[in-house]
């Protein structure tokens, strides 16, 4: 474990700043916890939190996972605020899609991952869903009402749910029980 946890924040810098060393530590571990079949990921980007989970798989010889983000500026500028709204219209979302992509290959995970390239709310979540990290837009709108809560719902009983603000809340009306819901947090835009 120690030798994958090294490996984690070795990996972590070329997947953007997003994610902490302490969350992809934190989702590895529910990963080696929990030995999901199924996880689910909303909002990808280039694989700062989901390249962590995905070695935790490869590690355990278990689950795979489904990653679901758009890459699109209307997605990600929608219900944001106007310094979060420049952030998002300016960056370049189709290299990061390719980053994410290259990051897969490098380290030999692409057969564990399936991609759904649309917002959340056009992906049908799979009906079992062990381990959900929502990581997606964060405005009110995309946060509450739309995959997020609906994947949650569908999610089966071993489900665990990471989420961020006000999904939280959202997701733990929503989810069934014993569903566990964990809260992190997800850095600023850079520009904000
Ligand atoms: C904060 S970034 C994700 C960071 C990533 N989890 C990490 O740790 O590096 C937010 C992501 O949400 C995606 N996104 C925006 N709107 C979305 C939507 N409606 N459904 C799914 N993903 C969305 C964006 O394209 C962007 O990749």
């Amino acid at each position: 474990m120690r030798a994958l946890l090294a490996e984690i924040e070795r990996v972590l810098p070329d997947g953007g700043e997003w994610c902490t060393v302490d969350k992809a530590h934190g989702l590895a571990a529910l990963v080696l916890a929990f030995r999901p079949r199924i996880t689910v990921e909303i909002g990808v980007w280039q694989g700062g939190s989901l390249i962590p989970m995905l070695l935790a798989m490869k590690h355990t010889g278990k689950g795979r996972a489904i990653a679901i983000d758009p890459w699109a500026h209307d997605a990600s500028v929608a219900d944001q605020t106007a310094p979060n709204a420049a952030w998002w219209g300016n960056v370049d979302h189709g290299a990061a899609y390719r980053k994410f992509l290259a990051r897969l290959e490098l380290h030999e995970l692409l057969h564990l991952c399936t991609i759904c390239h649309r917002s959340s709310d056009l992906c049908e979540p799979p009906s079992e869903i062990d381990l959900l990290h929502v990581d997606g837009n964060h405005g009110p709108q995309a946060a509450t009402s739309n995959g997020s809560a609906r994947a949650c719902r569908s999610a089966g009983s071993s489900c665990s749910t990471i989420s961020d603000g006000r999904a939280v809340t959202s997701s733990a009306r929503t989810c069934a029980p014993p569903s566990s819901v964990f809260a992190t947090s997800t850095r600023s835009a850079p520009g904000s």
